[in-house]
């Protein structure tokens, strides 16, 4: 089959490798018809996240048919159209049962990412992320084969068009949890750093909730444009403020700061040369420019609410000021599978519309394209998602119907 695969930094590349075969009964064969590239995959494809090896199958999001089970899988049978959570959980082992999908201590035969790790498990495995991960080969291919099949892939209905629902496999429960996590609501106040997927989809959620104001970061004009036409947003671009934080205090009542804040950045944040430097170097594990700017931005008593990546140690996180404002921090790998059954209602409902931030609709084939145009930001680029198959075929687009269909590009 035909996979797009790692070759070193920069280096990725649509290559012929075996079909996945069922190798345990809870094991599935997907047949992909849509995938999907993530900024997680830019830490990959960048170089930056270790245990990568050559010839490593990326994609985390990705949707299909199903093509083949295992024998103890009842859950789903041939045929069925399904999404698959980019988290891969058990659904029976201690975490698990409390709903703490990502920290599923069955899943991950690889190391997992702590530093200070002790005899902690690792968490749950994920798809094409790297063997810290379990070295699972990813779904930006023709098939993939799924383990924990009666517990992941979720079916979603023939009406909705694949792009509509593509992004229940990690974007949209991840901004979902991001936002739910900070407990805003109606009427609060918002800052959200990062204006790519996942944190336009956080305004899209925020925006939902009934967020009052949603202040936005970021330095592509074209992203933050976006954010403000679709979402209300207030654009703010760091390259011309270099202190966000304190334009945005200047705008809620009594100068306290918003009601919550997301970090939807993470470890490759712009706007510290130094920390760029010394994280290049692995003096320092993520540049905390994003952290400091949300913990800055926040009100006292708020949640700083983390989807954003990180790795190891950071030296400039302002640990007494989080004290001192008595801070919340959430973050971590999304528990996709809690949120999928009411975000399918949502989409639904038409209360939020994931696929408007799609910009590249473009074939497998023309992967190594993808990838370089998301990482460059180049075409104002926001979102790329790849069909396997044929140059020429067509696919699914959400018309008024939810069916339409359009040429791949
Ligand atoms: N927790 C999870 O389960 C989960 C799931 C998906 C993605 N992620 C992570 O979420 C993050 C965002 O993903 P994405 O797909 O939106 O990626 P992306 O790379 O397209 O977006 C990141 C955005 O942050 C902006 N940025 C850089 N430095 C900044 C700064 N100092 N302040 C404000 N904005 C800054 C960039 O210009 C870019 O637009 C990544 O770290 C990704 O790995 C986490
Ligand atoms: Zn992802
Ligand atoms: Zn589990």
């Amino acid at each position: 089959m035909r996979a797009l695969t790692y070759h070193g930094a920069h280096s990725v590349k649509v290559d012929n490798v075996p079909d996945p075969v069922i190798e345990q009964a809870d094991d599935l064969i997907l047949r992909v018809t849509a995938t999907a590239i993530c900024g997680s995959d830019l830490h990959l494809y960048r170089g930056k996240i270790p245990a990568v090896e050559h010839g490593d199958i990326f994609g985390h999001e990705f949707m299909g048919i199903v093509e083949e089970v295992g024998s103890a899988v009842t859950a789903v049978q041939p045929g069925d159209r399904v999404v698959i959570p980019f988290v891969i959980a058990c659904g029976s082992c201690f975490f698990c049962q409390i709903d703490l999908f990502a920290a599923c201590e069955t899943t991950n035969t690889g190391r997992g990412a702590i530093l200070n790790k002790k005899a902690i498990p690792p968490g749950a495995a994920l798809f094409g992320f790297s063997h810290l991960y379990g070295g699972i080969p990813g779904g930006q291919a023709e098939y993939v084969r799924v383990p924990k099949a009666n517990t992941g892939p979720f079916k979603v209905p023939g009406t909705l068009a694949d792009e509509k629902v593509l992004f229940l496999s990690d974007i949209l429960p991840t901004a979902y949890q991001a936002v739910i996590n900070t407990g805003i609501g109606q009427g609060s106040s918002i800052a959200i750093f990062g204006a790519g997927p996942v944190g336009l989809l956080s305004a899209a959620v925020a925006k939902m909730l009934g967020a009052e104001r949603i202040f936005m970061i970021d330095h592509h004009p074209y992203r933050l444009a976006y954010a403000q036409q679709t979402y209300g947003v207030i654009p703010i671009n760091f390259d011309e403020d270099d202190d966000p934080a304190d334009t945005i205090i200047r705008q809620t009542p009594g100068l306290r700061g918003v009601d919550g804040v997301v970090d939807a950045v993470g470890f490759e944040a712009k706007g510290s040369t130094t920390e760029t430097v010394l994280a290049t170097l692995k003096l320092e594990g993520s540049s905390g420019k994003a952290l400091r700017q949300c913990i800055a931005a926040v009100r006292r008593g708020g949640v700083v609410s983390v989807p954003g990546v990180y790795a190891g140690f950071i030296h400039g996180f302002m640990f007494g000021d989080a004290f001192d404002k008595g801070l919340t921090f959430k973050m971590g790998q999304t528990h996709v599978h809690r949120f999928l059954p009411e975000l399918l209602e949502h989409i639904e409902r038409g209360s939020l519309s994931p696929e408007a931030i799609i910009t590249h609709r473009m074939s497998l084939e023309q992967a190594a394209e993808g990838y370089k145009l998301f990482d460059k930001k180049q075409e104002d680029c926001r979102k790329v998602i790849l069909t396997p198959g044929r140059n020429d075929i067509e696919v699914p687009v959400s018309g008024d119907d939810g069916l339409a269909t359009v040429p791949v590009v």
